[in-house]
C-alpha cells in the first residue's frame, strides 16, 4: 500500500479560538473538507442541550434500545425525524453506517435482487453484501442502464433500488424522479441514502426526495454531517420500522446513543427547519467557490451539493496536492482508491455555510497556487 501511495495515516484535529480554523497535527488551517456543512458541530445551542441532559441522566446510555438503553430522548429524537421527514415514522441507529447495513440486509433476502448504483456508498455495499439477495450494480446515475437491469431482474421475489441521494465523493445528485418512476414502472422497492442531503437540499433541508417533490419507500441517513452530531436513523412507514425495531441487527445487538446526543439532535433539527436562510447562504458560497475553480480550469465535479470534488488523477498527485495544501494553511486529505476509482484520485473539497470571506479567498488562493505548481492547472 505504502508503495502505490495508498497508505493511510490519521490526523489529529483540534478546534482553534479563530473563526473557520483548526489545527491539524498543532498547525493552523482551514478544514476546507469537513462534512459539517452548517457548521452546527459546534453550534454553543446544540453543546449546552447535551450538557443539560448529561448533567441531568449521566454519559452512557447502558445498554441496547430493546433492553435498559431506550430513553425518552430517544423517542422524541425519532419523533421529530418521521416529522421533518414527512414520514409515518422512524428509527435512530448508533450510526448511518449501522443503519444501512442493518436496513439493506434486512430487508433484502434470498430470491430477491438489489440494484446498487456503482458509486453507493461503502456502507450500502456492505449493506447489500450481508444480505442474502443477489446485487446487480447498475452504471452511476445511469437510467438506460438501470431500466435494462430491472427489465431482467423480473425472476426475481422483490427488486429493491438502492441509491445514495448525494454521492459522497462526486457530490452529484442521484435522479430520484426518473428512479421513482423506473421502480414504479418495474415493481421495486427505492431505498435513499440521504446521509449528505438533509440538512442541505429540498425546503427546509428535508433531503432529496423533497428536492424533486418524490417520496421514497425508505430513507435513510446520518446525523454526522449537516446535522453535526453522532448517529444514523431509518424513516418510513410504520409497518416498516415496526419490523426493522425487530429484525435490524445493527439496531439490536448495538448500545443506544446517549441521550445528550439525542437532544442536541433535536436541537439541530429545530435549528435546520427554522433558518431556511442557512441553506440560500450554502447555496451561494457553493456556487461562487465552484465558479471560481472552474475558472481556474480545475475538473470540479458536483453541483447543488457543498462537495466540490476537485480531480487530480493520480494518487501520488493527489496526496502531493493535500500536503502543498496544508502548507499554505488549508486541510483537505487526498481521497484514493478504493474510495473513489482508479487514476481518479482527488481532492474533496467542501463548503461551509459557516466560512468568512477571508476562509474563502484563502482556500482559492491555495488550490490556485497549487494547481499551477503541480501543473494540474
Ligand atoms: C453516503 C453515506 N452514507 C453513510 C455514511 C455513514 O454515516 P456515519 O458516519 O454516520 O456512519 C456516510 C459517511 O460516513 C456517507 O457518506
Amino acid at each position: 500500500m505504502k508503495n502505490q501511495g495508498l497508505y493511510r495515516q490519521l490526523r489529529a484535529i483540534s478546534p482553534s479560538q479563530t473563526s473557520g480554523k483548526s489545527y491539524v497535527d498543532g498547525m493552523k488551517s482551514i478544514v476546507a473538507s469537513s462534512n459539517n456543512y452548517l457548521g452546527l458541530a459546534e453550534d454553543q445551542r446544540l453543546t449546552d442541550e447535551a450538557v443539560k441532559i448529561m448533567k441531568e441522566y449521566g454519559i452512557g446510555s447502558t445498554g441496547s434500545r430493546l433492553t435498559t438503553g431506550n430513553t425518552i430522548w430517544h423517542e422524541k429524537l425519532e419523533q421529530r425525524i418521521a416529522e421533518f421527514k414527512k414520514e409515518e415514522a422512524a428509527l435512530v441507529f448508533s450510526s448511518g453506517y449501522l443503519a444501512n447495513i442493518g436496513v439493506i440486509s434486512s430487508l433484502a433476502g434470498e430470491g430477491d435482487v438489489i440494484l446498487s448504483d456503482q458509486l453507493n456508498h461503502a456502507s450500502i455495499i456492505d449493506g447489500c453484501r450481508l444480505s442474502k439477495a443477489k446485487t446487480s450494480i447498475y452504471r452511476h446515475i445511469n437510467m438506460e442502464d438501470l431500466r435494462e437491469k430491472l427489465m431482467h431482474s423480473q425472476h426475481y421475489r422483490r427488486r429493491f433500488i438502492v441509491t445514495d441521494g448525494v454521492f459522497s465523493m462526486d457530490g452529484d445528485i442521484a435522479p430520484l424522479r426518473e428512479i421513482k418512476t423506473l421502480a414504479d414502472m418495474y415493481n421495486a422497492y427505492v431505498i435513499v441514502d440521504d446521509a449528505h442531503a438533509t440538512g442541505v437540499l429540498g425546503e427546509n433541508g428535508r433531503g432529496t426526495g423533497d428536492h424533486f417533490d418524490v417520496a421514497v419507500d425508505v430513507t435513510i441517513g446520518t446525523f454526522s454531517k449537516s446535522i453535526g452530531t453522532e448517529g444514523g436513523f431509518v424513516a418510513g412507514s410504520r409497518s416498516l420500522i415496526d419490523y426493522l425495531r425487530n429484525r435490524a441487527r445493527s439496531y439490536i445487538f448495538q448500545t443506544a446513543l446517549p441521550p445528550s446526543i439525542m437532544e442536541a439532535t433535536i436541537k439541530a433539527i429545530d435549528i435546520i427547519e427554522s433558518s431556511p436562510q442557512l441553506q440560500v447562504h450554502l447555496q451561494h458560497l457553493i456556487r461562487s467557490i465552484r465558479n471560481e475553480f472552474l475558472d481556474y480550469g480545475f475538473d470540479v465535479r458536483g453541483e447543488q451539493t457543498p462537495i466540490l470534488p476537485v480531480v487530480i488523477g493520480d494518487s501520488e498527485q493527489a496526496m502531493a496536492f493535500s500536503k502543498e495544501l496544508e502548507k499554505n494553511g488549508v486541510f483537505a486529505p487526498a481521497i484514493r482508491p478504493p474510495s473513489v476509482p482508479q487514476r481518479e484520485s482527488r481532492i474533496r473539497m467542501t463548503v461551509m455555510a459557516t466560512y468568512i470571506e477571508e476562509d474563502i479567498q484563502q482556500i482559492c488562493k491555495a488550490f490556485y497556487k497549487v494547481g499551477k505548481q503541480l501543473e494540474v492547472i
